[in-house]
């Protein structure tokens, strides 16, 4: 059965207030994991409400924060989150930037004190579409090893890039994890019982492995070209971690594993005005690069040349018309985590 965008984000902005985050909160943390689901991303919307939820009930999450903005410039903040959701800190740091972006032409927005924020690319098209050209960096908990090391210690830190294409309103978005996969896709895997593809995963002692639940008591992701990737993950770790004040070089916590306290997850947000230097002739040259891209003599067996950020927008306009098929398996897993708190809501 098909559910409907605007029933799924009721339901999951009840579970959410159903463990005391604001309405307001709840709302903005709803649509950022709906749309991961809408956007055929489901290893970061739906298969993490539960994960929020415990860490919610556990109070490693606060339901509550301050968030604290620090103005060093008016180019340049600093966020305290104070351990909130993740995708409410990431989304006003995204206000904060496409604001003064606007007025200032460039903008650094760091955040600390933070945790998983879901999927990159929707921060990222947000502030595209408001005429942004746009880097968004998260570090994450340790599981890729560094280059020529057996110790997984760098998260699947994505790395990614937005920019205003004027075409049918689907910026450019490259959003990808620095490794040869992401956790979300172990985890979903692990949730539906499916086996990994090789070459993903190793286990503990680094012998390569198809099933999740080595992979994931101990087990190692490979990093994304070798030291390329392993090189691409630590810059990400120095520029979110380091340089704002949060964990880091392995101590981003594990959200399902490492109950001892908050995550503190690192953020890190750059924009630019994507007219800064041309002005409107901006509009004309990036579509002009992509038509030239699109029109390429095409491989066999490939129909269409897609710029970064093209499909998952297909999938999403298609998906609102139609609903998503939610894994069953999943959904009972949002019902429980309803019932834990007593509530009797039903899509
Ligand atoms: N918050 C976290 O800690 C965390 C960690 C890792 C990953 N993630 C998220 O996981 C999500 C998935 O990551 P991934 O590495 O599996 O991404 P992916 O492999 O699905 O996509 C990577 C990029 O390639 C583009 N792409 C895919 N197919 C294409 C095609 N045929 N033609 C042109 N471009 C194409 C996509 O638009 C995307 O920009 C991302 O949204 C990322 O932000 C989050």
């Amino acid at each position: 059965m098909k559910l409907k965008y605007s029933n799924l984000l009721k339901y999951v902005e009840k579970i959410f207030v159903g463990y005391k985050l604001s309405k307001k909160h709840a709302a903005i943390s709803a649509k950022y994991l709906v749309d991961a689901d809408f956007s055929g991303v489901n290893t970061h919307g739906l298969a993490r409400v539960s994960m929020y939820c415990m860490r919610l009930k556990k109070k490693l999450i606060k339901a509550k924060p301050k968030i604290k903005i620090k103005k060093i410039s008016s180019n340049v903040f600093h966020l305290d989150a104070d351990n909130s959701i993740g995708m409410v800190a990431a989304d006003m740091a995204t206000d904060l930037l496409i604001q003064n972006t606007k007025k200032n032409g460039i903008v650094l927005v760091g955040v600390k004190n933070s945790g998983h924020y879901g999927m990159s690319g929707l921060f990222a098209e947000k502030a595209a579409k408001a005429g942004l050209m746009v880097w968004c960096y998260t570090n994450a908990p340790p599981f890729i090893p560094p280059h020529g090391t057996i110790k997984p210690l760098f998260g699947t830190n994505p790395i990614c890039f937005a920019c205003p294409t004027h075409i049918k309103g689907k910026p450019f978005v490259l959003d990808m994890s620095t490794s040869s996969t992401n956790r979300g896709k172990l985890q979903y895997a692990l949730k539906v019982g499916k086996q990994l593809e090789p070459g993903m995963a190793f286990d503990k002692d680094g012998n390569p492995t198809i099933d999740p639940v080595k992979a994931l008591t101990g087990g190692m992701i490979a990093p994304m070209a070798t030291y390329k990737g392993s090189g691409l993950a630590w810059m990400i770790d120095i520029i979110s971690g380091v340089m704002t004040g949060a964990n880091h070089a392995g101590r981003v916590k594990d959200p399902y594993n490492d109950l001892t306290g908050p995550q503190n997850v690192g953020h890190m947000f750059i924009g630019f005005k994507a007219d800064l230097f041309l002005g409107k002739n901006y509009n004309k040259r990036i579509k002009e690069n992509i038509s030239i891209i699109k029109k390429l003599p095409k491989k066999q067996g490939v129909e269409n040349v897609f710029y970064p950020g093209e499909n998952k927008k297909n999938i999403k306009d298609t998906n609102m018309k139609t609903g998503v098929v939610v894994d069953p398996k999943i959904l009972e897993e949002l019902h429980k985590t309803a019932k834990d708190v007593g509530l009797n809501i039903k899509i």
